[in-house]
């Protein structure tokens, strides 16, 4: 880990609850073995894995704030889904706090709720290491997609795409549209 990534590990510590800070270095180290896996650049894995979640530094109605504030502008599931917000809130900090310049990690950032069509390798590293990292657990199909990842990672992205709508429309929640193209791309 570069001595740069070390501050912002710190940085982060402060920042992020307990439980959301082990999660955070569950996902770094799970993004970095998938980097390992997929020949993807490591440095780029920990370091999106790292912030992923950085814009969870605060409750919802402060993201909404800070969105606010930076002229963030949301799209109406990101208001309907306040549970979105955190990620496009996450790439403007990674870039504007953090000082990270690097397109690929921030549009990794960006796109780790939802996932899109046609994500980069490190876009699914970030999108899949974020649902599987160790601390996970009760999620449905975890242990399928864990076991498949490292051999295909599409039909992965494609697994935890497909059952996050299924949990969703099973528990009455609204399912947002790019989860649905993100499945309905990986399906082919
Ligand atoms: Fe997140
Ligand atoms: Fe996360």
């Amino acid at each position: 880990m570069t001595e740069r990534l070390a501050e912002i590990r710190k940085e982060l510590k402060k920042k992020l609850k307990k439980e959301r800070f082990e999660h955070t270095v569950g996902v770094m180290y799970t993004a970095a073995s998938l980097a390992m896996c997929y020949k993807a650049d490591m440095q780029k894995a920990l370091t999106a894995g790292l912030l992923h979640d950085c814009g969870k530094c605060c409750p919802v109605k402060d993201q909404l704030m800070l969105c606010e504030k930076y002229g963030i502008e949301l799209t109406k599931s990101e208001l309907d889904m306040p549970a979105l917000i955190h990620a496009k809130l996450g790439s403007y900090l990674a870039e504007h706090e953090y000082g990270i310049k690097d397109r690929e990690i921030l549009d990794a950032v960006t796109y780790h709720t939802t996932g899109r069509p046609g994500m980069s390798m490190l876009e699914k590293i970030i999108y899949i290491a974020d649902y599987i990292e160790p601390n996970r657990r009760g999620i449905p199909g975890l242990e399928e997609i864990r076991g498949i990842v490292f051999r295909d990672i599409d039909k992965a992205v494609c697994l935890s795409a497909e059952r996050t709508v299924r949990y969703l429309r099973n528990e009455g929640n609204s399912v947002d549209a790019m989860t649905v193209s993100t499945y309905e791309f990986y399906r082919k």
